[in-house]
């Protein structure tokens, strides 16, 4: 069984993206133990607090130093991704050589309720990702689009189309979790 945190780039209540997020859980295959490691209470990054790490970042740190993969999902904040997020990933990339994500696998869905997806996010979080020496998914690329009608009242994903596609997402992340284990 592989332990992949989810990181939200949304913080607020309604967000689309941790919808999305919830029908990943819902279908993760049974390989993957799916689950939320929240960033939103995380004190921006500053190397002066490393003298007395605050709480937070101490239990984001240890939470993220048990998994064995990470999926960020983000919507797009002015064509980049969300400071909140950002700043998980300053936080946990840090002291130097004391990275959390170090080779990790990753996968990135970009969620928006426009048309492109949440490209630019999607794309300058796989910026980051690099530097943090993560084996990335390349395909297939999640850019969730016009994904405020995906679901019903209830915050259930209601397009049989887009679910299948994040279940395809799922088994090919699952696949590179597995590839990346091997001796
Ligand atoms: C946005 N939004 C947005 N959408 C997009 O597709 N590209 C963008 O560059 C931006 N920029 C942007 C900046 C800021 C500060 C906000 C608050 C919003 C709209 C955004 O996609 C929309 O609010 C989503 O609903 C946000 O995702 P959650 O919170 O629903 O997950």
């Amino acid at each position: 069984m592989a332990r992949v945190a989810i990181l939200v780039g949304s913080l607020r209540q309604a967000s689309i993206t941790r919808k999305v997020a919830l029908t990943l859980i819902e279908l993760a295959p049974p390989g993957l133990d799916l689950a939320f490691v929240e960033v939103g209470d995380l004190p921006l990054y500053n190397e002066d607090l490393e003298a007395t790490v605050p709480l937070a970042w101490a239990r984001f740190r240890e939470q993220m130093l048990g998994v064995d993969a990470v999926l960020f999902a983000t919507p797009e904040y002015n064509r980049s991704v969300p400071g909140g997020l950002k700043n998980a990933i300053d936080v946990g990339s840090r002291p130097a050589g004391k990275s959390v994500f170090k080779g990790k696998p990753a996968c990135v869905v970009s969620v928006s309720p426009g048309a492109m997806g949440g490209f630019g996010a999607n794309h300058h979080v796989r910026q980051s990702l690099v530097f943090l020496d993560m084996p990335t998914l390349q395909q297939p690329e999640a850019y969730v689009g016009n994904a405020a009608a995906l679901f019903d009242e209830a915050g259930k994903m209601i397009n049989e189309g887009t679910r299948a596609f994040l279940g395809k997402i799922l088994a090919a992340f699952a696949d590179l979790i597995a590839r990346s284990r091997q001796p």
